[in-house]
């Protein structure tokens, strides 16, 4: 695990490097995006390198992470409403070439199993963008899921209902109970993995992720196993770490060539 600390104008930067060289390789990549308020900078920047040329979507398939389950087609914080708003709104992507997991079908489990096989038939991930949970999470996946997890049904934590509560004009109980997301399993299948967290509402998540034991009880800690992963945080989330100066040093005398 490679941990960045640095801005997020510069994280962002750095990611949208990432992905236009994946998408200049190869045009038909997949794409794994995230919702929440972390990510926006970096598709912001996506939007602004399609404007001026220096990348194209146009024939990238995207897979969403998570979705909550009951929200009706065209809702504010529907998940698909929110990726189409703050990423595929802002780049050429085809919108249906944008993929979730359909969280009101009337057969749930059926659903996930569907979003699985829709995964694999497009060859998998290739970048997933992720952010963190205040307790840990990844996707939805939230404290005690199994880190052989695939898409399932979840129940949010008290915790992310009070964490997401800004999205519904501050009211707990209007964000939903249930989601549909991407498992760790699933997560762990993509071939890197970007995760970014700003904050000191973070640093704690962000702690136990570099830091910790792998642990069901902070399931981004399976992060730990993959081969590929690229964690950007501020000082703020950093705060925490033990190794804090050791990623700085490293990172400033990373060789020019090697990108993230
Ligand atoms: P945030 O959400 O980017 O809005 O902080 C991250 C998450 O809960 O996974």
């Amino acid at each position: 695990m490679e941990v960045v600390i640095t801005t997020p104008p510069q994280a962002a930067s750095l990611v949208a490097d990432a992905v236009t060289a994946i998408f200049r390789g190869r045009p038909d990549a997949v794409l794994g995006v995230a919702t929440g308020s972390t990510p926006v900078l970096v598709y912001d920047e996506l939007g602004r390198r399609v404007e001026r040329g220096e990348l194209s979507l146009a024939r990238a398939r995207a897979f969403m992470l998570d979705e909550y389950v009951g929200l009706p087609e065209g809702h504010p914080e529907r998940y698909r409403t929110v990726i189409d708003r703050d990423f595929a709104s802002k780049v050429d992507i085809d919108p249906a070439n944008v993929h979730g997991p359909d969280g009101l079908a009337e057969d749930l489990p059926a659903a996930c199993a569907a979003y699985e096989a829709a995964i694999q038939a497009a060859g998998g991930v290739d970048l997933q963008l992720l952010g963190i949970g205040s307790d840990g999470h990844v996707a939805f996946n939230e404290p005690g899921s199994s880190l052989a997890s695939r898409t399932r049904i979840k129940s949010l934590t008290r915790q992310t209902r009070e964490d997401n509560a800004r999205f519904f004009d501050g009211d707990t109980e209007a964000v939903p109970r249930h989601c549909l997301t991407q498992g760790v399993a699933t997560i762990l299948a993509a071939r890197h993995l970007v995760l970014m967290a700003f904050g000191k509402g973070k640093a704690e998540a962000v702690h136990h992720l570099a830091e910790g034991p792998v642990s069901a009880m902070w399931p981004a800690t399976a992060l730990q196993l993959h081969p590929h992963v690229t964690v950007f945080v501020d000082d703020a989330a950093a705060s925490r770490l033990q190794l804090g100066d050791y990623y700085r040093e490293t990172f400033q005398a990373k060789p020019s060539w090697q990108g993230i």
